[in-house]
């Protein structure tokens, strides 16, 4: 049995189908009413009852979040932390206060992780950036140390952009590249590191059982993307155009900090720890993971 909190978002919910059509049982972590598992309100204890339906999973996999994609207010900024930080410290006070406890947690972290670092090639050894998302995924990691301090194996997937169907950074393109009014963003020089949604759910599966993933792993493609090349290839396979250019300037305008923090920002991942344990990607280039997100 495995426990999945962040069960109903775009990567949660293709996580939970492809564990449960080979027949492993998912045992959810959520705040709606038909989570399996509730979490505890204002940062409290899991129940006794829930306590003890953690007991009997031997992997648990923490995809939770709050959207970092809008202007971020204070109170936005909170819950950006609060939903990702947070949450992860009370899971894994509830992980560690238990016997039998799971051997593995693969808890959510992202390259922005790095921070801004231009056209640096980024493996999991190089340090965590200074801005504001930076250090919510310095947080994000470091809530699970008691679970690595209780020998539970870590896994802190710092991911990349995920491309796929019915979610994520796609799903808010779409609709203008579609229209012709795909744009580029700034100088377009910023690098993203990216992956396909199929290649994600594939890792988490493997790295449930693979011993030899451990610690920090960049869950990216070998071949990250400047925001210019993404914009024409994107355009492309919709068979639109994509002229425009949003600048920088006029981003920070409408999207404040957010621009510089996500928009402008600049990651190019490498994905040692992918490479070096023969992962096999469905999707290693740019094309043919776009082309299966808008099939
Ligand atoms: N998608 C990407 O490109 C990408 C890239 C790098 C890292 N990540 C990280 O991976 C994680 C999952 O991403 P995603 O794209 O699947 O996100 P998503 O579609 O927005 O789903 C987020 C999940 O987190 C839960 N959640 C959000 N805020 C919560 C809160 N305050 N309390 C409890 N649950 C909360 C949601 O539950 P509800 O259904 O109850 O709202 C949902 O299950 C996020 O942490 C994200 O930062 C994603």
């Amino acid at each position: 049995m495995i426990a999945l909190a962040g069960a109903t978002g775009f990567i949660g919910r293709a996580v939970r189908d492809v564990l449960r059509m080979r027949g492993i049982k998912v045992v959810t972590i959520g705040r709606r009413a038909d989570a399996d598992i509730r979490w505890p309100s204002g940062g409290g204890e899991f129940s006794p009852a829930d306590r003890e339906k953690l007991r009997r999973t031997r992997a648990v996999v923490n995809l939770c979040g709050e959207s970092i994609g809008s202007r971020w207010t204070p109170a936005r900024r909170r819950a950006i932390r609060e939903s990702r930080a947070g949450l992860t410290a009370t899971l894994v006070r509830g992980i560690t206060s238990i016997e039998p406890r799971p051997r593995v947690l693969l808890s959510a972290s992202a390259v922005g992780f790095y921070g801004e670092r231009g056209d640096d090639w980024l493996d999991e050894s190089e340090p965590p950036g200074p801005d504001f998302l930076a250090s919510v995924a310095r947080e994000w990691e470091e809530a699970t140390s008691p679970a690595a301090a209780a020998e539970i194996r870590v896994v802190l997937m710092r991911m990349g952009v995920v491309f796929g169907a019915g979610g994520g950074m796609l799903s808010r393109l779409r609709l203008p590249f579609s229209l012709g009014a795909g744009a580029k963003l700034g100088s377009g020089r910023q690098w993203m590191s990216w992956i396909a949604l199929e290649d994600v759910v594939s890792f988490v599966v493997r790295a449930i059982d693979d011993d030899g993933f451990e610690g920090p792993v960049n869950v990216t493609s070998p071949e990250p993307l400047t925001n210019g090349e993404f914009t024409s290839l994107f355009a492309r396979i919709l068979g639109r155009p994509a002229f425009l250019a949003l600048p920088a300037a006029a981003l920070r305008l409408g999207f404040g900090d957010m621009a510089d923090g996500v928009l402008l920002a600049s990651q190019r991942a490498r994905p040692s720890c992918l490479e070096g344990r023969g992962f096999a990607y469905v999707h290693p280039d740019a094309a043919s993971a776009l082309r299966a997100a808008v099939r």
